[in-house]
């Protein structure tokens, strides 16, 4: 996929801009806090469907607005196509594929890109939400009928916990029997996702260390369960304490993943440098199989990581996504990329060069 351009109105900072980009490099560069990462976020909301700092629509719109727009212009599946969405302070949000009003469950999986970002570097430190909401991002855009799967699955949970809370479980049965069954294929899809996460993942790891590492993952389900009959019993097992608790204890909202790095734990045991080039890993590995299932490579989004990462890392991406659409954010025009188009960012206007 190749974004074109990208036009913003009342967004965060940025009362207007708009930004054409090349199929290569492009920077967006300029001071703190004029405006960078907004952008990215604009971006990068097209392929989420939500913004990816976990921003609600009145703090997207600019402030003293109460309407917002975004609109890429993007390469996909040989054509030239348009994503909108606009955001309205009293209303729910609109969004568009090519003049089509569309929602996400629709729309999800259109527009696809590999995000870095320098919180994301803590993700084997971080808490397991934010690795099920990686895993869980990334399936979305290999398959998008995932992303109904989710939504039902929360659906059912946020209405067992409910029932649990009101004490009248006389329809529990129903709602375990439908969350059994969907809480098992989450469990499963994210399972698979994470074996095809782990090879090249693997590699990548491999080449940075000099051959000395070996990565790694193992899916941690909550309870383990060879069908969804087994997780029905167990659900049905915890009644009582998920009713005093007024929340399901089992299932696939508990779920979480491992790394290992020569069998060992690298949350427990890795220098912080193992750990991000283990994530630094997973988001190559993460474009690779997008790119493999959807026929075409996706935008690589890096914001900020740049500053973070030592030389030899720095030069492995690079390396890595040579020849590749990357759109990277930093505070200096970063000159010793070639050919790179640079895009200047100062208090939400953009200019080329
Ligand atoms: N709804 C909004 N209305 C007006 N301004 C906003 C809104 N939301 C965020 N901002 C402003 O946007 C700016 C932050 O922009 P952004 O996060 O893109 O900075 P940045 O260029 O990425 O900086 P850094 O280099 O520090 O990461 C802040 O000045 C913030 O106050
Ligand atoms: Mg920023």
């Amino acid at each position: 996929m190749i974004l074109k351009s990208l036009e913003l109105k009342n967004f965060r900072n940025i009362p207007y801009a708009k930004a054409e980009f090349e199929d290569g490099v492009n920077i967006l560069y300029g001071k703190n806090a004029q405006g960078k990462t907004n952008i990215m976020e604009a971006i990068r909301f097209f392929t989420e469907c939500r913004s990816f700092r976990g921003a609600n629509d009145r703090e997207l719109i600019i402030s003293g607005e109460t309407k917002a727009e975004i609109t890429a212009v993007f390469e996909k599946d040989g054509r030239e196509q348009t994503a909108q969405v606009r955001f309205d302070a009293e209303k729910r949000r609109e969004l568009y594929l090519n003049g089509a009003k569309t929602i996400p469950k629709e729309f999800i999986g259109t527009f696809n890109t590999v995000l870095f970002y320098p919180e994301q570097l803590s993700l084997i430190k971080n808490g397991p939400d934010n690795r099920r909401k990686f895993v869980d991002i990334s399936i979305c855009q290999l398959r998008p009928v995932y992303y109904s799967l989710l939504s039902r699955f929360s659906r059912t949970l946020q209405q067992r916990n409910a029932l649990l809370k009101s004490g009248d479980i006389r329809t529990l049965d129903i709602w375990d029997e439908r969350f059994a069954k969907l809480s098992f294929l989450v469990t499963k899809t994210r399972e698979n996702y994470i074996s095809r996460l782990e090879i090249p993942s693997a590699a990548s790891v491999k080449e940075i260390s000099g051959g000395k590492e070996e990565l790694s993952l193992k899916y941690i389900p909550s309870f383990q369960a060879e069908d969804e009959e087994e997780i029905f019993c167990e659900l049905e097992k915890n009644r009582e304490k998920d009713g005093e608790l007024g929340y399901t204890s089992v299932g696939a909202h508990k779920d979480d993943f491992e790394t290992y790095l020569n069998g060992k734990n690298v949350k427990i045991y890795g220098s912080q440098g193992q750990q991000r080039s283990c994530v630094m890993a997973f988001k190559l590995a993460e474009a690779e199989i997008t790119g493999e299932t959807r026929g075409e490579y996706p935008l690589i989004l890096l914001d900020d990581v740049f500053s973070e990462l030592d030389t030899e890392r720095r030069d492995y991406i690079t390396g890595k996504i040579m020849g590749k659409q990357v759109i990277i954010t930093s505070c200096d025009p970063i000159t010793r990329i070639d050919g790179a188009k640079k895009i200047y960012v100062e208090s939400g206007t953009v200019t080329d060069g």
